[in-house]
């Protein structure tokens, strides 16, 4: 099924199918820099999809799961230097620094061109190119874009085939004229002739590179995750965040979920959490035991296109078509709904691999097995375990699975119009000081609660773990421009509803983090956080009540709804409770915050910061 390349740009066999000559001399062009054995055009076909899992197998980069426990399933396990997305390699190259911003690492345009061209420059020796063609949200919506990623992966076009909208389809959305996101990827492992391979090609130099003006993305050394399935976090965040400043709309790191009251009255609401803190459990939530009636569907579990519709409220679409989500911790409790998607048809990668063929994660079972092959292939026992501290799976072990086998995925969820949000959700992961949830005040007052968030890092990025960190909007790695610019563009979207005559959607800051004085989580989190969702429902129909304090309001303990569940006022105060110098401290790291993103800082937030400190200091 591949076709060889003949050299030179008239020559890459492009299918009739594809129309598009500036596609294919694109594909050519990349094709005589890198130098692949063969050209392979992907359709999005179940056959090719089954094909190249089966050559993945024979070459030993997957393993076929047991298919009685789990088919059509397969497991991948990375190199061990190349288990995360790598945020310090990760470049903005925008003509001018300013617009990359301090958050975002920069290099010049032309010096980056420079040295890609010297990585790039036949590094895909010896193995195929596949030519990926994919359209992040609903194909031919008016607000979906098109991307066509060039990788020398197999693993990256299979993953793409479930993470978006991959396949032939594309190019007649494409047609002759219809504008693509150019998406380059290499493992950066030529392969000389007659060289055996390795499993999980990689390169210990990495570069993840964006071009905001070009709209190019250009990756380099990874086949993992987001630095490599380009549809994600580097064109549906990092490059659509910077067309969505210029074209009046947003691209934000939010899932998407629909509640239904048992009378009927649905709402969506969006809600950014920084990698790694529970936003597919929250978007595929069932409700606890008092909550009869209550309905969540999902839309999206990590990225919102949210865009201004006729009426002047803001619609979202989730741009993706699957999940990518992190498998330790998933279990029939914490999320029954992503434990039955998993049940077949689903790749995992880097988690164990079981006796009898299935997979296994921390957290999937109280009781790990007897025996397991860890994710990097050697003997695992929980005795092994006790004495290491070795992991059977990676921390940020994923799987990778089609929206469709969600059992709640809401009707909606491809309808190119988007659903209208009611309210937005932030939240850290805090052991300390943030409480449980706090109404804004207002949309200034949300904005500057997103753009102060903290979080504490996790194993979704390489570094450092457990670390507060401010995570503007869940935003810190993905923002595709200037951050201070960012918050000016959600403070004129606000403004902007406001204007048309329509209300801006509630925004809420939660935390269900909080731990007691032995490092354990006060807050049982999962189904119980729909009481939380609840009285944020509530507020917006007017229905609630709670208590002011410096930074907005707050439930008391009568105004969530207990019915199913044991829990003290004494415990709601542990995880409610505001402690002025915690919170003194907490404004210090604001400032530092501001301090660093001075340039271009909206005045409306350093107002809100100056009145905040003024509330706290009487
Ligand atoms: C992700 C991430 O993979 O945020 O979604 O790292
Ligand atoms: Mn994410």
């Amino acid at each position: 099924m591949n076709q060889p390349v003949m050299g030179g740009v008239a020559n890459v066999n492009a299918p009739s199918y594809v129309q598009q000559q500036k596609l294919i001399n694109w594909v050519a062009e990349i094709a005589s820099l890198t130098k692949p054995a063969r050209i392979y055009w992907c359709d999005g076909s179940q056959e090719e999809y089954d094909h190249l899992c089966a050559e993945m197998v024979a070459r030993g980069t997957m393993k076929k799961l047991n298919s009685a426990k789990r088919p059509n399933s397969f497991l991948a396990c990375s190199d061990p230097t190349d288990v995360a997305r790598v945020e310090d390699r990760t470049f903005i190259c925008s003509n001018d620094e300013k617009d990359a911003g301090p958050t975002n690492n920069w290099t010049e345009p032309a010096q980056m061109r420079t040295t890609l061209n010297g990585l790039f420059d036949g590094c895909m020796q010896g193995r195929t190119m596949y030519v990926v063609p994919f359209s992040m949200g609903p194909l031919g919506s008016p607000i979906a874009h098109i991307g066509v990623e060039l990788s020398d992966s197999a693993y990256v076009a299979v993953n793409m085939r479930v993470m978006t909208r991959m396949g032939k389809a594309v190019y007649d959305v494409l047609g002759t004229e219809g504008e693509f996101v150019p998406c380059v990827h290499s493992v950066g492992a030529p392969l000389k002739p007659g060289a055996a391979d390795v499993a999980w090609p990689c390169n210990a130099t990495k570069y993840i590179v964006h071009f905001p003006e070009t709209r190019e993305i250009w990756s380099y050394g990874s086949g993992y995750g987001g630095n490599a399935l380009l549809g994600k976090k580097c064109f549906a965040l990092r490059i659509a965040s910077s067309m969505g400043r210029k074209q009046g709309w947003l691209a934000e790191h939010m899932l998407i979920l629909g509640v239904e009251s048992p009378a009927g009255k649905k709402h969506y609401v969006a809600a950014a959490f920084p990698s790694a803190c529970g936003k597919t459990n929250f978007a595929m939530l069932i409700p606890p035991a008092g909550f009869e009636g209550w309905k969540v569907t999902t839309i999206g579990d990590d990225i919102a296109w949210i865009k201004p519709g006729a009426d002047g409220r803001l619609y979202a679409i989730n741009p993706e078509a699957g999940y990518f989500g992190v498998a330790p911790g998933t279990n029939q409790k914490t999320n029954f709904n992503c434990m039955a998607s998993l049940a077949s048809d689903t790749i995992f990668t880097n988690v164990a691999l079981t006796d009898d063929g299935d997979v296994w994660w921390e957290g999937l079972s109280k009781e790990a097995p007897a025996h397991l092959i860890d994710w990097q292939g050697k003997d695992w026992t929980p005795e092994i375990a006790k004495e290491t501290g070795r992991k059977a799976a990676h921390p940020n072990a994923r799987f990778t699975v089609a929206a469709t086998q969600n059992p709640v995925l809401d009707p909606a969820w491809d309808d190119p119009a988007g659903v209208p949000i009611s309210a937005f959700i932030f939240g850290g992961r805090r052991s300390t000081t943030v409480p449980l949830v706090t109404e804004a005040r207002n949309w200034v007052d949300g904005v500057y609660m997103a753009a102060t968030m903290g979080s504490e890092t996790t194993a979704a990025a390489a570094g450092q773990m457990g670390v507060v960190r401010r995570d503007p909007f869940a935003m810190l790695p993905f923002v595709g421009y200037n951050m201070s610019d960012y918050f000016q563009h959600w403070l004129q979207m606000g403004e902007q509803i406001t204007a048309s005559g329509a209300t801006v959607p509630k925004i809420f800051c939660v935390n269900w983090f909080r731990t007691d004085e032995n490092g354990k989580f006060v807050w049982p989190g999962f189904g119980d956080n729909m009481r939380v969702l609840k009285w944020m429902l509530d507020r917006i129909d007017n229905k609630a009540d709670g208590v002011e304090h410096f930074f907005g309001t707050t439930p008391r303990f009568a105004d969530l709804t207990w019915d199913g569940m044991d829990f003290t006022p004494a415990q709601f105060e542990r995880i409610t409770s505001i402690d002025a110098a915690a919170w003194e401290a907490e404004m210090k790291l604001h400032t530092e915050l501001f301090d660093k993103l001075h340039f271009h800082l909206p005045k409306e937030l350093t107002d809100v910061k100056a009145r905040l400190e003024a509330q706290l200091s009487v």
